[in-house]
C-alpha cells in the first residue's frame, strides 16, 4: 500500500483529500500545526471512513519535527497543502506570508531529498494566472502578475518546484491550480470551518444561512458581466479532492513537472450562487450591494481540458449539489468544529 504525506492535511481541502485517498486504498499521514485547522477534522476522517489515522502535529517550517515524520513513515508522495491563504490578510502581513509558504515548501524539498521521496503535489491556485491572462486560463499561459502576495507566494513555490525538478531528474512534481473549492463531504462531517469573518462567499453566505451573520455584501454589480456581478469558476471540494487521487496516481508514474487546471469550466455569477443557495436549501439569503472589493478580477474560470485528457478527470457534481452539502454541513455544525 502507498503512503501518502498530507502537509496541511486537516485543513478544508486536505481532509476532503484523506477521505478519497484512503477509500481509494491508499494509507495518508497527516502533519499539521492546527494554526487554520484542529484535530477534531482528523477524527472526522476517522469516522467517515471507519480507518484510524496517523496524524502529527507539526509545523512543517520545523525541519527537526517534520524529519521525524520522514524516519517514521515510508512515504512514497506528499501532498502540500500547508499554507496560509486569506488574501486580504496577507496584504497586511506579507512576511508572515512568505515566511510560511515559501519556508514550509523548502522544508519540505530538502526533508524529501533526505529521505529519497521523489513525488510532491503542490495546492496550487487559478490567481497565478494574474491579472493579464484572458479567460478560460489553460496551463500554458505564463504566470501573471498578482494583486496581493498571497498570490505572489504560488507563483514563487510553483518555480521553486519546477527548478527543484529540472536539478533532480528522478523528481515528479505536479502542480494542481484550483479554482473556486466549495461544498463539504456528503455525511456533513467535514467542512469549510473558517476562523473569524469569512473572506469567500461561500462561507459567508452560510453563516448568514446560519444566522451567524446579518446579511452578505456583494462586492460590486456593475463589472461588465452578464448580470453585473463577478464570476467565477466554483468546483465541488470532492471533485477536488478525487483530483487529487488522479493526480497521484500520475505523480507516482511520471518525472518531470505537469500542471493541471482544476475546475469546471463553468463561470457563475455571485448573485447565481446566491439565488441557487436559496432555491436548493429553500431559503433567503439576506444580502446587499457594496463596493468593488480591490483586486477582484471580473472573471475567472478554467480552460479543464487537460486534466481529462491526461488524468481523465472531470468534475461530476454540479452548483446545486456544491450548495446543498455546504448547508449540510453548516447546518449540522453551526459553529464549525467547535461545537
Ligand atoms: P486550510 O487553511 O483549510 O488548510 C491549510 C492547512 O495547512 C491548515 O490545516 C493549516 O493549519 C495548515 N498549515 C498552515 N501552515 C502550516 C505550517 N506552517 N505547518 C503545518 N501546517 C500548516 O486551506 P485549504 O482551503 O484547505 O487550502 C489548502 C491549500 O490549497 C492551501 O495551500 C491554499 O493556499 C490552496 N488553495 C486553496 C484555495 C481555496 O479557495 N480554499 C484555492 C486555491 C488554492
Ligand atoms: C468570490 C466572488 C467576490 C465575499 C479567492 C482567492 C483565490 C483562491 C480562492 C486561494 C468574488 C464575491 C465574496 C463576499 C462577495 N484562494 N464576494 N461577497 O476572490 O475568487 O478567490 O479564493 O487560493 O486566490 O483570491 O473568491 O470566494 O473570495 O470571492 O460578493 O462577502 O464572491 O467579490 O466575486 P475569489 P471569493
Amino acid at each position: 500500500m502507498k503512503t501518502i504525506l498530507l502537509a496541511g492535511g486537516a485543513g478544508y481541502i486536505g481532509s476532503h483529500t484523506a477521505v478519497e485517498l484512503i477509500s481509494s486504498g491508499y494509507d495518508v499521514v497527516i502533519a499539521d500545526n492546527y494554526s487554520n485547522s484542529c484535530p477534531e477534522a482528523v477524527k472526522r476522517i476517522e469516522e467517515i471512513t471507519g480507518k484510524s489515522v496517523k496524524a502529527y502535529e507539526v509545523d512543517i517550517k520545523d525541519k527537526a519535527k517534520l524529519e521525524t515524520v520522514f524516519k517514521e513513515n515510508k512515504l512514497d508522495a506528499v501532498i502540500h497543502f500547508a499554507g496560509l491563504k486569506a488574501v486580504g490578510e496577507s496584504v497586511a502581513k506579507p512576511v508572515l506570508y512568505y515566511r510560511n509558504n515559501i519556508d514550509t515548501t523548502l522544508t519540505l524539498l530538502e526533508c524529501m531529498q533526505e529521505y529519497g521521496v521523489k513525488n510532491i503535489i503542490f495546492s496550487s491556485s487559478a490567481t497565478v494566472y494574474g491579472e493579464e491572462n484572458p479567460v478560460p486560463y489553460t496551463e500554458q499561459m505564463q504566470r501573471g502578475t498578482c494583486t496581493n502576495p498571497y498570490g505572489w507566494t504560488k507563483v514563487m513555490m510553483e518555480q521553486i518546484l519546477e527548478d527543484a525538478a529540472k536539478a533532480d531528474k528522478e523528481l515528479s512534481v505536479v502542480l494542481l491550480r484550483y479554482f473556486n473549492p466549495i461544498g463539504a463531504h456528503e455525511s456533513g462531517k467535514i467542512g469549510e470551518d473558517p476562523q473569524g469573518i469569512p473572506n469567500n462567499l461561500m462561507p459567508y453566505v452560510a453563516q448568514v444561512a446560519v444566522g451567524r451573520r446579518e446579511k452578505l455584501t456583494i462586492f460590486g454589480n456593475d463589472y461588465d458581466t452578464p448580470d453585473g456581478t463577478c464570476r467565477r469558476d466554483y468546483i465541488h471540494v470532492v471533485d477536488l479532492a478525487k483530483g487529487h487521487v488522479k493526480a497521484i496516481d500520475y505523480v507516482l508514474s511520471h518525472d518531470g513537472v505537469e500542471i493541471f487546471n482544476l475546475g469546471t469550466g463553468t463561470p457563475y455569477s455571485v448573485t447565481e450562487i446566491v439565488d441557487t443557495f436559496e432555491k436548493v436549501n429553500d431559503m433567503k439569503i439576506n444580502h446587499v450591494y457594496g463596493d468593488r472589493r480591490p483586486g477582484d478580477l471580473p472573471e475567472s474560470y478554467a480552460n479543464a481540458d487537460k486534466a481529462l485528457n491526461v488524468l481523465g478527470w472531470k468534475t461530476e457534481k454540479t452548483l446545486a449539489d456544491m450548495c446543498r452539502d455546504t448547508w449540510n454541513w453548516q447546518k449540522n455544525n453551526p459553529n464549525g468544529y467547535n461545537k
